[in-house]
């Protein structure tokens, strides 16, 4: 059958009417994505969210806010001296979400988690850092299994210093470093260096925290493919070298002057790095926020307008500037999504105030899909989506999952995970948003990935995959992408990133198989070793995903 196959290297001309429909019914005008409600209660909050590669979704909120919604099996309890709310606990604060059957399970974490960080390592085990209080220097590991045994393994006293609100970015050697804290102007390694675990001082921490709120917590970090890191917080952004504890260079402050970091909480992404370009670029984009007064205002019952500005920096250019754009919509704690198809959804979040309990106003339901390729002013830049049946506001999160949906969760869980008399209660329930690229409008050109040659995607290394696509329209709408999940919280997506691999060529077998050669990323600076998930996208159409490792 190989022997058989044709280059295809020119637009098929036999669908070129079809084409054009497809192109004019993805405008806003078409179909607009669509809600599900998954669940009406978990139990907990879904205040820190991550997937992991048995398409499971891990979820913890926090230990120390009095029973949960959701009991832990007969005669398992949590005994805890330091709670602060309820030293005998038989409910649960995390649990494991299980895609495929919508059904979850109770999981057993023993000292408080609230407000931490994560990440996954390159063998797929997650390591959370840190929390509040009795758990603030502990990490907690969670290794997926196929059945249902496996729980969290806590290491007490692991991290040399307390990390409340820090930020995790795993790294091409498969290390996660973890950033900052509430109060910590430093950084420390998981693994640990057995010999010398000193926090190292980072004076940029230092320098971009507010006296009285902060406003440079959850610090939004990025790797970059030369492997710095790159660091936002308050307004202010560096390039840093890890190795050498040193900022190489400081780029511009975001235009405004207004704090774009925890709780003046804007969310921020790197862009798809694209294998496909000689020269791989990276841009940052960092949209939402409040304004440097409002979280005095919210408690004084002033609600600030949020920010409605997204700022965008080339940062491999030489002389970066920011290129400041308007949202449709002003948003402060919106969580910002890289979509397989290029495109952004920015979801949830409030127009009024900050974040923390209380002092948000104005939940935005209506999640906007912005195409950061569109021209600046083009109406398809931004498009606004149906709203939610329910308000996201502190503590709220959202991840992609692999069939391309994007699972939302969380909002004000209150202690005792009290219902009433409050504005915005407690709120256990899951959704989904489906973008409008999942609608059965456009199964036709939807690429389905039947065969990839190995589930190992090596670097450099040749990998080839199989898909069947209805209406076929040509090559060079074709790409692949992997895409890391991201472990979210406090509207920043840490450790999500996408990279463009290298397209070789796509050739036809059959009336509707195509035959695609691509070529893993090239270094691990441009994607850490790990699990991703890949996807064919097709005419702006994204397949389903695919569990592959990078190794
Ligand atoms: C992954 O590595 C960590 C750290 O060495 C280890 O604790 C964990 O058990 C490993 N997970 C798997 C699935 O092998
Ligand atoms: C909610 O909190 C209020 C104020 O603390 C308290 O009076 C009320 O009993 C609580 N309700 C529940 C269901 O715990």
């Amino acid at each position: 059958m190989i022997a058989t196959m044709i280059l295809v290297l020119f637009v098929l001309a036999t669908f070129p009417c079809y084409f054009q429909l497809l192109v004019e019914s993805q405008t806003p005008l078409g179909y607009l994505g669509q809600w599900q409600l998954l669940q009406a209660s978990i139990g907990i909050s879904a205040m820190h969210m991550q997937l992991l590669h048995n398409d499971k979704v891990i979820m913890f909120d926090r230990t120390d806010f009095g029973p949960s919604n959701l009991p832990l099996p007969y005669g398992h309890c949590r005994v805890d001296p330091y709670d602060k709310a309820l030293t005998t606990d038989c409910t649960a604060h995390s649990l494991l979400y299980d895609i495929a059957t919508n059904s979850f399970r109770p999981l057993m974490v023993q000292t408080d988690t609230w407000c931490s960080s994560a990440s996954v390592l390159p063998n797929g085990t997650l390591v959370q850092t840190g929390g509040f209080n009795d758990g603030e220097r502990n990490i907690r590991m969670f290794t997926p299994c196929w059945d249902e045994t496996c729980d969290w393994i806590e290491f007490p006293g692991y991290l040399s210093q307390r990390r409340w609100y820090a930020t995790n970015q795993i790294l091409p050697d498969g290390r996660v470093i973890v950033v900052g804290g509430r109060r910590q102007f430093n950084y420390e390694f998981y693994p640990k260096n057995q010999n010398n675990n000193s926090p190292i001082h980072l004076s940029f921490l230092q320098e971009t925290s507010d006296p009285n709120d902060e406003n440079n917590l959850y610090p939004f970090l990025h790797l970059l493919p030369d492997g710095n890191l790159f660091i936002f917080a308050n307004t202010r952004s560096v390039l840093f070298d890890y190795n050498q504890n040193r900022v190489i260079k400081e780029f511009p402050p975001i235009p405004g002057n207004d704090p774009r970091n925890y709780p003046s909480s804007g969310s921020s992404i790197l862009l798809p790095l694209d294998e496909n370009k000689d020269y791989i670029e990276a841009e940052i984009m960092v949209c939402g926020g409040a304004p440097r007064s409002s979280f005095e205002g919210a408690l004084q019952g002033n609600y600030m307008q949020a920010l409605s500005t997204c700022g965008r920096l080339k940062v491999t250019d030489q002389n970066p500037t920011w290129v400041m754009e308007e949202m449709p919509l002003a948003r402060v704690m919106g969580d910002m999504i890289l979509l397989p198809n290029d495109e952004v959804v920015i979801i949830n979040g409030v127009s009024l105030g900050t974040a923390g309990w209380e002092h948000g106003r104005g939940p935005v339901v209506t999640p906007v899909l912005f195409r950061p390729y569109e021209n600046i002013g083009s109406p398809w830049r931004f498009s606004i989506m149906p709203p939610a049946s329910r308000p996201r506001l502190y503590h709220s999160s959202a991840v992609l999952l692999k069939d391309g949906r994007v699972l939302v969760g969380g909002s004000n869980p209150h202690v005792f995970y009290n219902f009433t008399e409050v504005e915005y209660p407690t709120d256990l329930s899951l959704e989904a948003f489906s973008p409008p690229y999942l609608s059965p409008m456009v199964d036709q050109v939807r690429p389905n990935i039947n065969y990839m040659t190995s589930a190992i995607l090596g670097y450099r290394v040749f990998s080839y995959i199989t898909f069947t696509v209805t209406r076929y329209t040509s090559a060079s709408e074709v790409s692949v992408r992997i895409i890391a999940p991201s472990f979210t919280t406090h509207s920043f997506g840490m450790n999500q990133r996408m990279v463009v691999l290298k397209m070789v060529g796509v050739t036809q077998v059959n009336v509707d198989t195509y035959y695609a050669t691509i070529v893993g990323p090239s270094t691990a600076q441009i994607a850490p070793p790990g699990y991703y998930m890949l996807f064919v996208v097709h005419a702006g159409i994204p397949s389903s995903g695919l569990w592959v490792q990078v190794q």
